[in-house]
C-alpha cells in the first residue's frame, strides 16, 4: 500500500519556529519530526510515500531527498499555491494507486496500519478515518459514529455547544480510489470542511477506527514542548539515544564537572557536540540540540534548546523553547511559555 503525507501547511500556530522550518521538519528530540512518521510506516511495510508540499518545499528535498537514507521511496507533489488538504490530495493523485493511507504531517502517533486496513476492508468502507480521544475537541475535527463505527457526522473545529463526543479526527485516513474522483481538480478544497461532510450527505460509507496509544498534534508551541516532555518520559513513540545516569548523550557531547541531573525522575538529552559547563543544573526533562553551549551554573527545567543556541552563565530556563542559534545572556531568566525565534538575543539579566 502507498501512503501520502500532507506537509504543506505554514504552521502559523507554531511560529516563530516555523518561520525557518516547515512544521514536519522541526526537530523533535533532535531529529526532523517527519522521520518518526516515516519510520512508523516503514516498520509496518509501507515504503512508498508521496509528500504533498506547498510551504518551503526545497527544505524537504534537501533533508529527505528520495528517501534512500531512510530505506524508503519518497516522491513529491508540489502545489504552487496551497490547495488545502483536499486539493493537495487531488494534486498528488497521479503518484498513487490502489487503497491509499493519507496522513497529516504534524501528528505523532503509533498508528497500527495493518489493523486500520483490516478494519477498513471489513467495514467495506469507501473512506475510513482514524480517531483519538482528546480533552478539547474544539481544536480538531469532531467525529460522531454509530455503534458499528459508521460515521454520522464530521464537524471541523466545532464550538463547545456543538460537541457531543470527545472522539476526534486523528489525521489518518484510508481512501479507496473512488474518493479521489470526488475531489475537484486544481482548486483549493478541504477534506474536513467539504469532502467528508459532502460524502456523508450523499450516504457514502465512511467508517471510524478508534486508535489507541500515544497521539499528539505538534501544531502549537505548547504541544511542541509537550511532545518533547512525553518523549523524554518514554511515553511517546520516539527512540532515544542510549541512556546512562539520566543522560542520553549523542556523539561528541561534553559535560563539565559537578553538573547536577535529576537522574531519578528526569532525563537530559544532549545533541551532537553540545557542551555543558561546570555546575549547570538540569531538572525534569531537558532536550539540548546539537552544537549548543550551556553556561556555567545555568539552570534548566523541562525545556527544549534547539541547535547552536548558547545559554549564558547562571541563566535560568523553565518550560520554554529556545530557537536555533539564540544567544541568552548571563543570568537571564526565561519563564514558562517563552518561545525565542531562531537567532534571537536576550541580554544579560533580562527576564521573559
Ligand atoms: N500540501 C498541503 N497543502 N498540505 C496542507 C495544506 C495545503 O494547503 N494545508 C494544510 N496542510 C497540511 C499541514 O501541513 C498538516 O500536516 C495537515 O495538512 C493538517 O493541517 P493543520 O493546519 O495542521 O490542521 P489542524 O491541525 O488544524 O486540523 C487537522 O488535523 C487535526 C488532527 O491533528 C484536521 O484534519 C482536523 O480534523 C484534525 O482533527
Ligand atoms: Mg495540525
Amino acid at each position: 500500500m502507498m501512503a501520502l503525507i500532507l506537509i504543506g501547511g505554514e504552521g502559523t500556530r507554531l511560529r516563530p519556529f516555523t518561520c525557518d522550518y516547515p512544521k514536519p521538519l522541526l526537530p523533535v528530540v533532535n531529529r526532523p519530526f517527519l522521520e518518526y512518521q516515516l519510520e512508523n510506516l516503514k516498520r509496518q511495510g509501507v515504503r512508498d510515500v508521496a509528500l504533498c508540499t506547498a510551504y518551503k518545499p526545497s527544505l524537504f528535498h534537501r533533508m529527505l531527498g528520495n528517501g534512500k537514507r531512510l530505506g524508503m521511496r519518497l516522491s513529491y507533489a508540489h502545489e504552487t499555491r496551497p490547495l488545502g488538504t483536499g486539493g493537495a490530495v487531488k494534486n498528488a493523485h497521479k503518484l498513487l494507486k490502489g487503497t491509499v493511507l493519507i496522513l497529516n504531517g504534524d501528528v505523532l502517533h503509533n498508528l497500527d496500519v495493518r489493523a486500520f486496513l483490516a478494519f477498513h476492508r471489513k467495514s467495506r468502507a469507501e473512506l475510513s478515518i482514524s480517531l483519538t480521544r482528546v480533552k478539547d475537541p474544539t481544536l480538531y475535527g469532531s467525529v460522531v459514529t454509530d455503534a458499528s463505527g459508521r460515521i454520522q457526522r464530521f464537524l471541523e473545529k466545532p464550538s463547545w455547544d456543538e460537541i457531543t463526543t470527545n472522539t476526534i479526527n486523528a489525521g489518518a485516513y484510508l481512501f479507496e480510489p473512488s474518493v479521489f474522483e470526488r475531489i475537484p481538480p486544481g482548486i483549493p478544497y478541504s477534506l474536513e470542511r467539504a469532502l467528508f461532510p459532502h460524502m456523508l450527505e450523499e450516504g457514502a460509507r465512511l467508517f471510524a477506527f478508534v486508535s489507541r496509544g500515544y497521539w499528539m498534534d505538534i501544531g502549537t508551541v505548547e504541544k511542541y514542548l509537550q511532545v518533547h516532555l512525553d518523549a523524554l518520559a518514554g511515553e511517546a513513540p520516539v527512540r532515544l539515544p542510549a541512556r546512562r545516569r539520566g543522560i542520553c548523550a549523542e556523539r561528541g557531547a561534553k559535560l563539565g564537572r559537578h553538573v547536577e541531573i535529576d537522574a531519578v525522575k528526569g532525563l537530559l538529552v544532549l545533541g551532537q557536540r553540545a557542551r555543558v559547563a561546570d555546575y549547570a543544573r538540569f531538572s525534569g526533562r531537558v532536550c539540548v540540540g546539537p552544537d549548543c553551549v550551556i553556561g556555567r551554573g545555568a539552570s534548566l527545567e523541562d525545556c527544549v534548546v534547539l541547535s547552536g543556541a548558547r545559554i549564558g552563565d547562571g541563566a535560568s530556563l523553565r518550560r520554554c523553547v529556545v530557537g536555533p542559534d539564540c544567544r541568552v545572556g548571563a543570568h537571564a531568566l526565561l519563564s514558562e511559555g517563552a518561545a525565542l525565534a531562531g537567532g534571537s538575543k536576550v541580554g544579560a539579566y533580562c527576564q521573559l
